[in-house]
C-alpha cells in the first residue's frame, strides 16, 4: 500500500495538467452515460451474506460506515473485531471494480480487541492486503458532547482505499467556490492553472461539515445517522452517473437516497430490518425537496443487475464526454 506526503510531490499534477491541455484521456477516465432512472436496493441480511453474493470487479463504489463494537450492549457480538472485519475487507476488495473506489468512516476508538477502529483497519490493509491508501480525510465538526478529563473530540476520520491507481475521482464535482476577493489573488498567482482556479477550490482532506443535531431536519430516527451533506461529497467525487454503490452497513440509507438523487445505482445492506422505516422517510423527506429523482425499488439482487445491464445497452450509444479529473 503506497503512502507518501503529497504536498511535496507536485509531478502527477503537473503531467495532469499538461494531458489536459492536449485533450489527452487519463487512465482512470470513464464514459458514462445519464440514467433516465437509477436501481436501488435494500437488502436486510448480514453484510458477509450479501458480499458473496456479488460478483468479481463489480461495484465502482463502496462507502460504508461500520459498527466499532463500542455499544456494550452488542460487544459480545465478536470475540476479536479484526477477525471479523478481515472477512469482509477481503470481500469488498474482492467485488470493487479496478477503477473503484472505498471509504470507512471510523475514529480513534478502539478499546480492546473486542471493539475496532480505523487504525486497525489501516494497520491491517497496510500489511498484509493490497489495497492502497489514498487519503485520509477529517471530518471536522463544531457541535459535539463535552469533556472534562479530555479534550472534547471534534473530528472524525474517513479512509479512501484503492485496488489500483486508475481510481476514478471527479475534483471537478466538488471544488469550492473561492470568494471574490480569494479569486482576485489565486488568478494571480502563478503557481495556480487560471482555467482551475476559475472552477473552484479542491475541498483538501479536512472537510468542516456539521453532525446533525437532534432536531434536525435530515434525521430519520437512526442514532448515527451521517450528513447528506458529507455522503454527497463522497458520491460525487468518487462515481460517477449510472454507476454500482454499495454499502453494506447502511443503517438509515442516507447513502442510497443521495445516490437516488445523484443518479447512482445502490445496493443497501443492513441486518436490522427496523432500516426499512428509516429509509421509507429518507425518500419521504427527498420527495418533498427539488433533488428529487425517479428510481426503481428492486427486492432482489438479479433484477437489480439485469435491469442496469439492460438500460445500458439500450443507451449505449449515447456516451456523454468524459468528466476530466485534475
Ligand atoms: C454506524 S451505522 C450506519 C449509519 C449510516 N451511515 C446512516 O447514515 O444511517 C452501522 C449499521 O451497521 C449495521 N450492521 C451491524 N452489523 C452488521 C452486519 N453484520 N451486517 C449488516 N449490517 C450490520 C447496524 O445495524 C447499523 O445500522
Amino acid at each position: 500500500m503506497a503512502i507518501h506526503n503529497k504536498s511535496h510531490n507536485n509531478s502527477g499534477l503537473m503531467a495532469m495538467n499538461r494531458m489536459n491541455k492536449d485533450n489527452m484521456k487519463h487512465k482512470s477516465s470513464v464514459d458514462f452515460v445519464i440514467p433516465d432512472y437509477t436501481n436501488c436496493i435494500l437488502l436486510n441480511r448480514d453484510c458477509l451474506e450479501i458480499l458473496s453474493m456479488l460478483p468479481d470487479d463489480s461495484i465502482n463504489l463502496i462507502l460504508i460506515d461500520p459498527p466499532y463494537n463500542l455499544d456494550l450492549a452488542s460487544w459480545d457480538t465478536y470475540e476479536n473485531y479484526m477477525d471479523w472485519a478481515k472477512m469482509w475487507l477481503n470481500e469488498a476488495y474482492r467485488v470493487l471494480s479496478p477503477k473503484g473506489n472505498m471509504i470507512i468512516f471510523g475514529g480513534t476508538q478502539f478499546q480492546d480487541v473486542r471493539s475496532g477502529d480505523l487504525i486497525e483497519i489501516i494497520h491491517y490493509c497496510r500489511h498484509y492486503t493490497k489495497w492502497r491508501l489514498v487519503n485520509t480525510i477529517i471530518w471536522y465538526y463544531k457541535n459535539g458532547m463535552s469533556a472534562h478529563r479530555y479534550f472534547a473530540n471534534r473530528h472524525e476520520e474517513i479512509i479512501w482505499l484503492t485496488k489500483t491507481d486508475k481510481y476514478y475521482f471527479d475534483l471537478d464535482s466538488v471544488r469550492v467556490p473561492y470568494s471574490p476577493k480569494e479569486l482576485e489573488l489565486a488568478l494571480k498567482d502563478k503557481r495556480l492553472v487560471p482555467e482551475n482556479v476559475k472552477k473552484g477550490k479542491n475541498p483538501t482532506n479536512v472537510w468542516e461539515i456539521g453532525r446533525l443535531n437532534g432536531n434536525s431536519l435530515e434525521r430519520v430516527g437512526h442514532p448515527t445517522q451521517k450528513p447528506l451533506e458529507i455522503i454527497r461529497r463522497l458520491i460525487r467525487a468518487l462515481s460517477y452517473p449510472d454507476s454500482i454503490v454499495l454499502d453494506f452497513f447502511s443503517g438509515s440509507g442516507t447513502t442510497g437516497r443521495v445516490c437516488i438523487e445523484e443518479k447512482r445505482n445502490c445496493i443497501l445492506c443492513d441486518k436490522d430490518p427496523e432500516s426499512q422505516q428509516y429509509f421509507k422517510k429518507h425518500i419521504a423527506n427527498m420527495q418533498n425537496t427539488n433533488l428529487a429523482q425517479p428510481f426503481s425499488f428492486k427486492n432482489n439482487l438479479e433484477n437489480f443487475f439485469e435491469d442496469i445491464t439492460k438500460k445500458q445497452c439500450e443507451k449505449s450509444a449515447i456516451i456523454y464526454p468524459e468528466r476530466l479529473m485534475l
